[in-house]
């Protein structure tokens, strides 16, 4: 994950790295635990990390010298102009301490560098937490879906407009910085 997220002030022994194959298995535990309504199947993590082309999942490992543990995973698909952040997802005891907006800081800036205008996402009417996170990175609601859940939980469909890489005035670096 670049610039931006790095700089965004992980807790100590915290890392940020791309998601492997490997780390499926744990990142699905995981998964179960925090989505209990509406986990992915295993598989399809393997079939998301299939598909670099459009796809990009990054996981937070929390490194002490008695063991590595993933704390934290994200993924983002982009098929410009639009991307959409597949899943986010922090575990409970690293929760509010900046990782979930160190990799949304992530995501924005992976969909803007793979030139996306527009980033969107879906989440439970019934998550508070997530919502006031998107809000505060200036994601507005556009929709929402009835029932969209299998619980019979809606999802509201929020964008967040972005400018592209690169559309910075000339001269510009190109390196994700817009301001
Ligand atoms: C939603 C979720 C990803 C947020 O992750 P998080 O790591 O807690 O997010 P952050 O820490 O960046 O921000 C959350 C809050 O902590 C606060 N915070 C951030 N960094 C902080 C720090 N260093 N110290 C204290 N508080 C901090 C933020 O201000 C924010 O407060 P707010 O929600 O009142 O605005 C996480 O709660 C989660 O995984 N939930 C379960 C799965 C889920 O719902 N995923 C989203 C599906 S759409």
């Amino acid at each position: 994950m670049s610039g931006e997220a790095a700089r965004a002030g992980l807790p100590a022994g915290v890392v940020l790295r791309e998601m492997a194959e490997a780390d499926v298995p744990e990142v699905h535990a995981l998964e179960r635990l925090l989505f209990p309504a509406d986990a992915w199947p295993e598989q399809m993590f393997r079939d998301e990390l299939a598909q670099a082309q459009t796809r990009r999942y990054w996981v937070a490992e929390h490194r002490t010298p008695s063991g590595t543990r993933i704390i934290a995973y994200a993924g983002l698909m982009c098929v410009p102009p639009i991307a959409d952040v597949q899943t986010i997802a922090v575990v409970p005891d690293f929760e509010g301490r900046g990782l979930g907006s160190a990799l949304l800081t992530g995501l924005i800036d992976e969909a803007r560098r793979r030139g996306a205008a527009d980033v969107l996402l879906e989440v439970r009417a019934d998550n508070p937490r997530a919502q006031a996170l998107y809000r505060r990175f200036g994601f507005v609601q556009i929709h929402t879906r009835r029932r969209y859940y299998r619980d019979g939980v809606d999802a509201l469909i929020m964008q967040l407009p972005i400018a592209p890489a690169g559309a910075a005035e000339a001269g510009d670096a190109g390196e994700g910085e817009t301001e």
